[in-house]
């Protein structure tokens, strides 16, 4: 018998029909949110799920007898709840390193956007302002030469560094372990505390993965080290930031400007954000072109397929989250 597989949201109907191959599918095009209850319904006689940008938590097991897989169409997996997959005895991959370029790439984008003033100074001239020119018109800061700090030097944070030395741009990092030798000489990157990286950078970037250990980070004590003329980027998770202190700190200037395209509790936000001309706003699209989202989505099918012990990779999934699972049997 084919195994049941949910799909949990809208997604490529290739990546459907590449299922539908192997598998009963009930893919949810119509991409309709569904609550943890009816999450829990759905994946009542499922063996596996592919999630895309859907909450796994034990609600939403708590029927699921069946399930061996839940696929993650993400690098990101705050979104699961790992200990109760490994606990059931399910299987939980995500996607990384497809997303790599594609995300580093937007976090250059927020930073440079945040630096130069770039949707503010277009807002200001889409409503018809602009007369003349004046020598401190969106005056900004710069990236040239500048000290670019990123907080989370992972395979994404790698990915930044390694676009700064085109910028002639003095990179420091802070992560839970130093990189090894030879990549911090790739990256011509520099291992410090934390305190001197929110001093020292004119730009500091945001990487790390969230979890009870990242949360608030950054906060209003790390805010206050920095300097007036940096700028503050985040394309990690939105918890990682207390974002309370982040709008008072722009919209006291006490520091020059951020770039967001992640938000605690998104896809809501602090209304606050907007009516601050020095933020730069995305709604969490890091890893969002076409050919990267579907990368992601075939990753996530490979994994899937491989957990459910179907396809060219059968039993050897290429990225467990929670591998002290793999051969343990369900069911
Ligand atoms: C996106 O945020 C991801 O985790 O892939």
């Amino acid at each position: 018998m084919k195994p049941k597989i949910l799909i949990t949201r809208a997604i490529f109907p290739e990546v459907v029909e590449r299922l539908q191959a192997h598998a009963e599918v009930e893919a949810n095009q119509d991409d309709i949110l569904f609550d943890p209850a009816e999450m829990a319904r759905r994946l009542a006689d499922k063996d596996g799920v592919l999630v895309v940008a859907s909450r796994i938590d034990a609600v939403a097991l708590g029927q699921a007898t069946r399930l061996r897989v839940v696929s993650n169409m993400a690098v990101g997996y705050n979104n699961l709840d790992i200990e109760a997959m490994t606990r059931a005895h399910i299987l939980a991959t995500n996607t990384p390193d497809v997303l790599n370029e594609t995300t580093a790439d937007l976090g250059w984008v927020l930073m440079m956007a945040a630096a130069r003033r770039i949707t503010e100074s277009e807002h200001w001239l889409r409503a018809g302002h602009w007369k003349q020119w004046g020598y401190e018109l969106f005056a900004g800061t710069d990236i040239y030469g500048a000290t670019l700090g990123i907080v989370g030097m992972g395979r994404i944070g790698q990915a930044i560094a390694r676009r700064a030395r085109g910028f002639g741009m003095r990179v420091i990092y802070h992560n839970r372990s130093q990189v090894s030798p030879e990549i911090e000489r790739e990256l011509n990157a520099e291992f410090v505390d934390k305190t001197t990286l929110m001093k020292q950078a004119d730009h500091v970037m945001l990487v790390v993965p969230y979890s009870a250990a990242t949360h608030h980070i950054i906060g209003a004590a790390e805010l206050a080290l920095m300097k007036p003329s940096a700028t503050l980027t985040n394309i990690a998770r939105g918890g990682i930031v207390d974002e309370t202190a982040l709008i008072a700190a722009l919209r006291e200037h006490r520091i020059a400007a951020a770039g967001l395209d992640v938000f605690e509790g998104e896809p809501k936000f602090n209304p606050a954000f907007l009516e601050l001309s020095n933020v730069v706003l995305t709604p969490h699209i890091g890893s969002a072109s076409l050919p990267t989202r579907r990368a992601m989505a075939h990753l996530a099918v490979d994994n899937l397929l491989a957990g459910l012990g179907l396809g060219p990779q059968a039993g050897n999934p290429p990225n467990p989250i929670n591998p002290e699972v793999l051969g343990a049997s369900r069911g």
